[in-house]
């Protein structure tokens, strides 16, 4: 069955790097997006040109190298903001102008002082002013999440009608569940006149760590772009982290979804991205996390010796990882100790294997981690003759 393509909007380079302390300079943000383009990103949001000299020239650095992707920078709803935005992508092969404006009841009284027809006619101007530059115009309802099902349908008709070609639905704030979610882009899928005309795109922030989950349900009810970062990097608690989506798709066949992503380079980009960036990624995180594919618990190393798939759902070479880690720890077992040995260069009998799961008991009560060392020392403490080890 052929499955039907999400395209990966990266926002690396623009939400993520809104956060503070993860700010890069041209150089290090053209060594991303290379990186990204060899990943098989669809798009790349460069920056936000109209924000400082230094974005604008990233973004313009950006649109000469890339080739092979769409190149988005973003504007607010606002004539100049558009005009910086395309002189910045005018060498781009494929430019995107991605422009919008807040549309939900809070966005419209507090920060424009507006209402929601003066809102609306906003819209429809900045999408035809970004149109004259650049036939890809992505539009933005910011804080979608937040607003009235019906409102956004009339917002996302009038920019479609001004020529929008993406519709962003963003939940600015993270504060949709995913049925929720789900529902507002099906409720614009079958409520909104000339839909087909535009594609749907999901962009879920993690305030509540909903934002992969919102994504997805995005994407099965019809959504076909989704918008993240690199381990999810982002304004606040981030962004949809990328390689939850891609690998969540991949994993799930019946959903019959698929990006173009090249899945075995996400392990380094990743660290890429954190060391570049200066953001650790956490151990626990999903896919690219130090931990992701370690088993620590004796019942887990057991399982995992004798056949990987009993307590991994992903085979780590499929992201990029060379190999599952059996961690030695107080709470493992004989089998982990003895398939850590036999590594070191120990083939212990069952005997033997005892008497040295007794003193490494000892040592990992009293350390965290037991590592390759401290295996030769537990096998010389122990009471084993080393000469009769295989
Ligand atoms: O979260 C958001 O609403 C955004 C828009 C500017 C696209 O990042
Ligand atoms: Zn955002």
């Amino acid at each position: 069955m052929s499955k039907d393509k999400v395209q990966i909007f990266d926002t690396t380079l623009r939400d993520g790097e809104q956060v503070p302390g993860c700010k890069l300079d041209t150089t290090q943000k053209l060594v991303i997006a290379e990186r990204l383009e060899l990943l098989g990103v669809d798009v790349i949001e460069a920056g936000f040109p109209i924000s400082s000299p230094g974005d604008f020239k990233s973004v313009e650095e950006i649109a000469k190298l890339i080739k092979n992707v769409t190149v988005c920078g973003l504007t607010r709803a606002v004539k100049k903001d558009i005009e910086v935005a395309a002189e910045a992508l005018k060498y781009a092969k494929r430019p995107r102008i991605h422009t919008g404006i807040g549309t939900s009841e809070s966005h419209i009284k507090f920060k424009f002082n507006s209402n929601k027809d003066a809102i609306i006619e906003r819209a429809v101007e900045a999408v035809s002013y970004a149109k004259s530059f650049v036939e890809d115009v992505e539009f933005y309802a910011e804080d979608a999440g937040r607003t009235d099902n019906e409102f956004l349908a009339r917002v996302c008709e009038a920019v479609i009608k001004a020529g929008a070609t993406v519709l962003n639905i963003p939940d600015t704030t993270g504060y949709c569940l995913p049925e929720e979610y789900g529902a507002k882009i099906k409720y614009l899928r079958e409520n909104v006149t000339g839909i087909d005309k535009a594609i749907l795109s999901c962009h879920c922030h993690n305030d509540l760590g909903l934002a992969t989950a919102n994504s997805i349900a995005g994407v099965t009810n019809g959504a076909r772009q989704i918008e993240c970062t690199i381990n999810g990097i982002g304004e606040r608690a981030g962004n949809t982290a990328l390689e939850e989506v891609v690998m969540i798709l991949r994993q799930h066949p019946t959903l019959g979804l698929d990006t173009n992503i090249n899945s075995t380079l996400l392990n380094d980009t990743s660290r890429m991205v954190s060391q570049k960036m200066g953001m650790i990624v956490q151990p626990n995180k999903a896919i690219v996390g130090a931990n992701a594919f370690a088993h620590s618990s004796g019942i887990h190393q057991d399982g995992v010796i004798k056949n990987r798939e009993t307590y991994e759902i992903i085979d780590p070479a499929d992201v990029g990882v060379d190999e599952s880690s059996i961690v030695l720890t107080a709470r493992s077992g004989r089998a982990a100790l003895a398939y850590r040995a036999k590594i070191v260069g120990y083939e212990l009998t069952k005997v033997q294997l005892d008497a040295v799961y007794q003193e490494f008991l000892k040592f990992a009560d009293l350390k965290k981690e037991i590592l390759d060392e401290d295996i030769h020392k537990i096998i010389e403490l122990s009471s084993v003759e080393k000469e009769n080890i295989a």
